[in-house]
Parts: structure tokens; C-alpha cells; sequence
């Protein structure tokens, strides 16, 4: 073990950023760095994590009309005194179906972290854009409207390549593993 702990806490709606922390944590813990996943949907306020048992944090959210879910917004408004305090590495991460346009991936990458982070007052050191899932599948956490939508806003934007009958998963797990090394570095 390398000694070092890290706080992975996101927000999500559909899964992409859910399945991209547990990918991190597994990451981790291969490099022998301890990896703790919390769901900031099921924190209580009472448990509210004591950052300084961490070596770095991790943070990530899925964006839906271009916004962050409702509890990262929350954790990053409330204890921004703590993560601004916070002498290790910041991470965040978002999961977007815009970031796999080539056009439009750096400024999804900026905008929906650090110039977000920076408008709640928060600082942070690292940060990237992935893409996100498109479940149009019977078993898909997005209901009906979402699924509408999402049909409509796809079969409009050129490059979007996606199948709207079926799992479309958009996530690079190449960049995704790359961000979570380079993270790792950081420690
Ligand atoms: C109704 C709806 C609205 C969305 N709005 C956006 C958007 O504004 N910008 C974007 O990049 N992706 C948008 N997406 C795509 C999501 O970012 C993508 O599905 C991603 O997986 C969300 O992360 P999550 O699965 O962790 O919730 C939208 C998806 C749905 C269903």
C-alpha cells in the first residue's frame, strides 16, 4: 500500500458519472492507493466526510441541460471553505454528451468545471470532460421525456453518433484512465 487515500463523491442521473468513479476507484486501488466512492446522493448530513483523512479529492457530476445534479451543487456550494482548505489535489470530472464533439470539448471541459467550481468559490487543480450514456433501453434510468429529448437534440447535432433504439455508452475509457493516472501523480 502506498499509504495515500482518496475521496471520490459525485453526483447522477443516468450512470455515466457513477460508472466512471467506480472505474477511478478501481484504478486506484490497482496502483495501490485507497479509494473511497460516495454517492453525495446518499450522504447524510451528519456524515459529511472529514477531508483531511484524504490524500487528494475527486469529484465528478453528469450535466443535464447544462447543469451539475443537485447535490454536487449543494456539497460544492456548502463546504467550499473545506475544499478551498484542502492541501492535496482537487479533481473534477464531468460526463456530457456534448464532450465527445471535438468542437466543443474544451469549452465543455472549462465551463462545467473549473469556471463552475470558480463561480461557487471553489478552486481546483485538475480537471477534464467525458461523455456520457445515451440508454434508450427498456431497463435505462432516463424516462421518457429524457429519452425524447435526447432523441431529438442527437438526431440534430452532427457528429453525435447515436442509436436511438439501444445502450449507447460515449465514455473513452482510454481518457478516462489517462486523467485517473495523471491524478495519481499528483498525490
Ligand atoms: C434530458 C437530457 C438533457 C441533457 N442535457 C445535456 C446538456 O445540456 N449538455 C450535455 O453535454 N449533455 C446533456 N445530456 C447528456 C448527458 O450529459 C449524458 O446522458 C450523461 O450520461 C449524464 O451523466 P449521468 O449519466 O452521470 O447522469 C442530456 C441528457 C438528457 C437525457
Amino acid at each position: 500500500m502506498s499509504n495515500k487515500k482518496v475521496l471520490i463523491l459525485y453526483g447522477t442521473r443516468f450512470g455515466a458519472t457513477e460508472g466512471v468513479a467506480g472505474k477511478m476507484a478501481e484504478l486506484l486501488r490497482e496502483k495501490e492507493v485507497e479509494a473511497e466512492v460516495i454517492n453525495l446522493k446518499d450522504l447524510q448530513d451528519d456524515r459529511i466526510p472529514d477531508l483531511n483523512s484524504y490524500d487528494g479529492i475527486m469529484m465528478g457530476t453528469g450535466i443535464k441541460i447544462g447543469q451539475w445534479t443537485k447535490e454536487v451543487k449543494k456539497y460544492v456550494s456548502n463546504y467550499k471553505k473545506d475544499l478551498n482548505s484542502f492541501k492535496g489535489p482537487k479533481g473534477f470530472y464531468v460526463c456530457s454528451g456534448y464532450a465527445v464533439l471535438p468542437e466543443m470539448y474544451e469549452k465543455i471541459k472549462v465551463d462545467y468545471t473549473l469556471d463552475a467550481c470558480k463561480k461557487l468559490g471553489v478552486t481546483i487543480d485538475y480537471f477534464d470532460a467525458f461523455g456520457g450514456l445515451m440508454d434508450f433501453t427498456e431497463t435505462s434510468r432516463m424516462g421518457w421525456l429524457d429519452k425524447r429529448l435526447l432523441k431529438i437534440v442527437s438526431q440534430q447535432t452532427s457528429g453525435m453518433k447515436v442509436e436511438t433504439d439501444t445502450y449507447n455508452d460515449l465514455r473513452d475509457w482510454d481518457q478516462i484512465e489517462k486523467f485517473t493516472l495523471g491524478f495519481i501523480e499528483l498525490l
